[in-house]
């Protein structure tokens, strides 16, 4: 599959050009014939909420996402409503419980707001079920069709970390604004005067925390399922401040667009973010997306104009001669990072760019963070340990440290 085949219809209505692509997320060519569970890209992330009304709201309003279906009991479903937001090629659907005995409502009641579904595109949804089911995978949805007067989607759905799923996507011979049984919607949301058209282009990673002793576990079933390769390798006192650890290892396919670290947590002398985040979400689960940016600058302008908070970046992080010999030059002066605590890491291929915002609901589990990549496929290894210290430092304002 060459890189121009594997650029998408999302991708293309984005109107995102392969080169864009390439930069933002870091895509790779790589022989599709060869693997046993082709992946093409995300299809979309599944978020179940408190308050789907108000998230997808906040979705618009604070992250500029675009409002392009819905599902709800205005359209004949009375167990949930369901918001479809895109942002140039990502997609999120936002989901909460309408009937208080919907499954939703049981599961947001374990887990508070997360996402629950990682669907990802597939060429070929059979190929790639039988696949899994050979290798071990449960199967949760066997291949099948939904149809409307827009087309067909064949789809399947394979359980991963917790109670998080893998949906199977092929919506080659679909025109629908998402799936059968949504409506197009646009947004009522209006933008303020001047404000960027869009704020990220991309999903660049996942990551999943699991427990202590399962990230090797989740590694092996990312190769044997999904044909997934290993990316870059980061244990032990790699991502370790002087109170707490964890380890990190990334999985990715085929053409790096789906990218996957997996975190568990080590032994420190303090609790873990990892273990932290466990607790509170009940279990494995996704702790956050990289969205992917080719202006930082301006994305984390807009975010805060709209109230979004960041995690703090120390002012020792820039003044640091060490860090400045480390990443060498950037687009950007560095003060123009520091007044915005954007991090900086560099390897051989190139460097990246990244912030991370606070948990998005009430509970400290999933957040977002920005990513601008010039070159470098890299995670910021380099900028764990200072990205930990923040983290403590809201924990310890938590008094979960
Ligand atoms: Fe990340």
């Amino acid at each position: 599959m060459s890189l121009e085949q594997t650029l998408n219809d999302d991708e293309k209505l984005a109107e995102l050009t392969l080169e864009e692509l390439q930069q933002l997320v870091g895509l790779v060519d790589y022989d599709a014939s060869q693997d046993p569970f082709p992946v093409s890209g995300w299809d979309a992330l599944v978020w179940v909420v408190g308050n789907a009304t108000q998230t997808a709201h906040f979705f618009q309003s604070a992250y500029g996402m675009d409002l392009v279906a819905y599902s709800g009991p205005e359209t004949g479903n009375h167990d949930h409503h369901a918001f479809v937001l895109t942002s140039g090629a990502a997609r999120f659907v936002v989901t909460g419980a309408y009937d208080p005995g919907s499954p939703l409502a049981d599961h947001h009641r374990r887990h508070g707001d997360g996402i629950v579904d990682i669907a990802l595109a597939v060429p070929d949804v059979d190929r790639c079920a039988r696949h899994a089911a050979a290798t071990g995978a449960t199967v949760l949805e066997a291949p099948h069709d939904l149809t409307d007067q827009h087309g067909t989607v064949r789809l399947a759905a394979i359980a991963t970390y917790g109670e998080t799923r893998h949906t199977l996507v092929d919506r080659s011979r679909y025109r629908g604004p998402y799936l059968p049984g949504y409506v197009a919607r646009s947004s009522t949301f209006v933008r303020r005067p001047g404000a960027p058209a869009r704020l990220f282009q991309a999903i660049d990673h996942v990551v999943g925390n699991v427990e202590l002793g399962a990230m090797d576990t989740w590694v092996a079933f990312y190769n044997r399922v999904m044909g997934f390769t290993n990316m870059a390798e980061f244990v032990g006192a790699d991502i370790a401040t002087d109170y707490s650890a964890l380890m990190s290892k990334v999985v990715s396919s085929g053409n790096h667009r789906v990218k996957f670290p997996l975190n568990e947590p080590a032994a420190g002398r303090k609790k873990s973010q990892i273990d932290e985040y466990l607790e509170f979400y009940g279990g494995p689960g996704a702790q956050h997306v990289a969205l992917a940016t080719n202006d930082i600058l301006g994305t984390v302008d807009a975010l805060r104009t709209e109230g979004v908070i960041f995690l703090a970046t120390p002012d020792s992080y820039y003044e640091d001669p060490a860090l400045r010999a480390r990443i060498g030059d950037v687009r950007v002066p560095i003060g123009e990072l520091q007044s915005r605590g954007i991090l900086v890491d560099r390897d051989e291929d190139g460097y990246l760019l990244q912030v991370f915002t606070k948990p998005l609901g009430d509970r400290p589990t999933v957040f977002f963070e920005l990513i601008e990549r010039h070159g470098s496929l890299g995670f910021g290894i380099g900028n764990f340990k200072a990205l930990f210290q923040a983290i403590e430092r809201e924990q310890e304002l938590r008094g979960n440290f």
